[in-house]
């Protein structure tokens, strides 16, 4: 890394002898701020660590931490507070910084600051996790005035470059096509990548991003800083260069819609902004993540995984209780750990036949589950699997018993239409009164049903008729407060039944983020299971997201693809199955099973280990991905053959893969394992460093192919 790059031209607004340094580093990189003469705090240095800390003093100083409205700068800001007289400027002084050791080992650091003429006070909070590189930084606002204030903006961080360039790759797309990676240069102006959806809010943009420093991101070098917000609502990046080529990232809710009033003596506390800078592209930086994420922040993130077979795509809302005893009896026979029953369980005024009704009767319809739920959990447990559930909770269908009788329960406009997405409505959850019935539902259930392990939380609708009916609410307040009363009510839910698991989907990847990763062990990437697609949308998510939390189904999309490529595919996340066993032939399904477990003994590699994307799907028509344990060093490799043209030639370096994680001077035997004949075939014994520098000749030309390889240290 060019240190010479990462430093901060002087800022005029700073030319100050540099009274206090304040570092907040990780293993490999520090952010150093700085209080100057003039009691404000600036961003000095964001880069490579410096092995004595007393270097960071003859850096000058560059803009200011937090950059607040109204005062000296022309752009973007990260705080804009209209005070009680109606001011719009803030001018913040340093009061303190404090730092302390969280109980998880985290090194915190907290920046206090002031407006002396009004006495509002900002904390900025960061978190570091050393030996992971990965930084959390959020902000406190609070209301020192004697009446209100309003919050227009309120950023939970701003972070700043002086590099020149700047090349932001985005992961936006639609239901079904998610996390589509794109990458653009940034030139003078502002980007921004944001959302409005309220509830379903990740449908067309995912909440991460990563910015190559200097140049272009590539997988394996370069500098490059990844980073996303745990909130499972709007949000906002801001990318803004100004005419200095000056790169301001500023990072929070989307203040969209959503003006906040702070009552005296209030504080509101911004989601986290968590970020990493990684000096060798993104495949450390993805690593990065990955190891925090399960250390730190994925709910029982050091646990394995289940395996599932789900009867969604098997049956859609077409089944009763004899349909779904004997799939049952295939999740038992593929030899999967759990049945998950999906959508069409519930409701009887309003049966749940297809997605136009039903939603918020969280009763089983008696002529489809005569015997309830209590004979599937039943069934599953005489068949040694554990049961899951589907839910929505937050939702209605306007033909429900729910919404005759709590229509002051629904967000929806007065003197207005209603208009529907899936047909149907969103709870208001800044109702407390809401959060009691979202959460009774799980409690219901589980009280009444204890043998649920399991459940899949889908939430399909964005926010739509934007209006809160709830008396004590303030209508520019709905979009955050939904999203506070989501996590009370999954903070309570987590509180009662710890051993409880539960999958967040949202039609496909419309939730996405590490906040909601809190609650859940794993999320529904897309409702597109074609493994083509997959291909990308596993390579889009695996940026940030580890293996274990992206569940991966094999279903019927796409027939024109091996069932073993289908299952390869989804073995790189967390394996399921979305099919009934008629879909499969009997080789089919004993290739099923034998991968299974395979599945199984790899998964202490997959979920646990480091990841290495070796070959994109985006730059041509193949793809591999290798997982190396960090037990013992071995590894697993995934090839994949796409589609390749008729009468194409393959050379012999297009061919090679080259391998990545291995350790160079030890030695390993490769053997393609999962094989659809069933039978291992040995590759040969090689070290590490040739498979790494001159690799194997994996890659084929057939059709959608798909091998795996097992790579063991000797
Ligand atoms: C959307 C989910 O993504 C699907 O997997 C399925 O659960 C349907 N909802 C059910 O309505």
């Amino acid at each position: 890394m060019k240190l010479k790059k990462f430093v901060f031209l002087l800022s005029l607004a700073a030319i100050s002898a540099q009274a206090e340094d304040i570092v907040i580093s990780t293993d490999s990189n520090a952010l150093v701020y700085n209080v100057a003469d003039n009691g404000r705090v600036y961003q000095k240095y964001f880069g490579k660590k410096l092995a004595n800390p007393a270097d960071y003093a003859a850096i000058p100083n560059g803009p200011e931490i937090y950059i607040t409205s109204g005062m000296e700068d022309y752009y973007e800001p990260a705080l804009h507070i209209v005070h009680a007289d109606g001011n719009p400027s803030t001018l913040l002084t340093y009061t303190g910084h404090k730092t302390s050791t969280l109980a998880d080992g985290a090194k915190q650091t907290v920046i206090s600051m002031t407006d002396k003429a009004y006495g509002d006070m900002v904390d900025v909070y960061f978190i570091a996790y050393p030996e992971h590189d990965i930084i959390k930084t959020y902000t406190t606002v609070t209301n020192g005035e004697k009446k209100p204030i309003e919050l227009e903006k309120y950023a939970s961080s701003m972070l700043h470059f002086d590099n020149g360039d700047y090349y932001l790759t985005q992961f936006n797309g639609d239901w079904a096509s998610e996390a589509n990676a794109k990458e653009t240069k940034l030139e003078y102006g502002r980007k921004q990548l944001d959302t409005k959806l309220g509830a379903r809010a990740n449908m067309f943009c995912s909440p991460f991003f990563q910015l190559g420093i200097d140049s272009p991101a590539a997988e394996n070098s370069g500098n490059l800083l990844v980073g996303t917000l745990g909130w499972t609502g709007n949000y906002r990046f801001t990318f803004e260069v100004d005419h200095k080529g000056e790169l301001r990232v500023i990072s929070g809710i989307n203040p969209y819609a959503s003006r906040r009033k702070l009552g005296k003596g209030e504080t509101f506390t911004t989601p986290e902004f968590i970020f990493t800078l990684s000096d060798a592209g993104r495949g450390k930086a993805s690593r990065n993540f990955h190891d925090w994420a399960r250390d730190h922040q994925l709910y029982k993130g050091n646990d394995t995984r289940m395996t599932l077979l789900n009867n969604w795509e098997a049956t859609y809302f077409d089944f009763d209780e004899d349909k779904l005893i004997k799939l049952i009896g295939e999740a038992k026979d593929l030899g999967v750990d759990m049945f998950l029953l999906d959508d069409g369980w519930f409701g009887n005024k309003y049966p749940r036949h297809s997605d136009t009704q039903g939603l918020g009767d969280w009763d089983e319809t008696k002529n489809k589950l005569p015997n309830g739920i209590g004979a599937l959990t039943a069934a599953a447990k005489k068949n040694g699997v554990k049961f899951g559930l589907w839910i929505e909770p937050e939702m209605v269908n306007p033909k429900s018993e729910l919404y005759e009788q709590h229509k002051d329960w629904v967000i929806t406009l007065p003197n207005r239409d209603e208009y529907y997405f899936r047909n149907q409505l969103v709870l208001d959850l800044s109702n407390p009164k809401v959060q009691d019935y979202v959460f009774g539902v799980v409690d219901g259930l589980m009280t009444k049903y204890p043998d649920i392990a399991f459940f899949k939380w889908d939430c399909n609708s964005p926010i739509t008729n934007i209006y809160s009916n709830y008396e004590k609410m303030d209508q520019n307040h709905l979009y955050v407060d939904y999203v506070n009363g989501l996590y009370n009510v999954l903070e309570r839910i987590q509180k009662k039944y710890p051993d409880l698991l539960m999958m967040m989907c949202s039609g496909g990847g419309g939730r996405s983020d590490y906040e909601g990763l809190k609650y859940f062990t794993e999320f529904w990437p897309s409702d597109n299971t074609d493994p083509i697609e997959r291909l990308y949308i596993q390579w889009g998510f695996s940026q940030i997201f580890p293996a274990k939390t992206l569940c991966a189904h094999v279903t019927t999309w796409n027939r024109s693809t091996p069932v073993k490529f289908r299952t390869n595919v989804a073995m790189m996340g967390k394996l399921g199955f979305d099919l009934k066993l008629d879909d499969l032939t009997e080789e089919e399904a004993d290739y099923c099973r034998r991968a299974i477990k395979n599945y199984n003994a790899l998964k202490p590699v997959i979920l646990e280990g480091d990841q290495y994307r070796l070959v994109s799907p985006y730059e041509g028509e193949h793809a591999a991905t290798m997982y190396v344990g960090k037990k013992d060093g071995d590894a697993v490799l995934f090839t994949f053959d796409i589609y390749p043209r008729y009468r194409q030639t393959i050379s012999k370096a297009e061919s090679n893969v080259k391998l990545n994680g291995l350790v160079p001077s030890a030695r390993y035997a490769v053997t393609e394992i999962d094989r659809a004949d069933g039978n291992d075939s040995k590759v040969g014994e090689y070290s590490g460093e040739y498979l790494m520098t001159v690799g194997l000749p994996l890659f084929t030309l057939n059709k959608l192919n798909s091998r795996v390889f097992s790579i063991k240290k000797m």
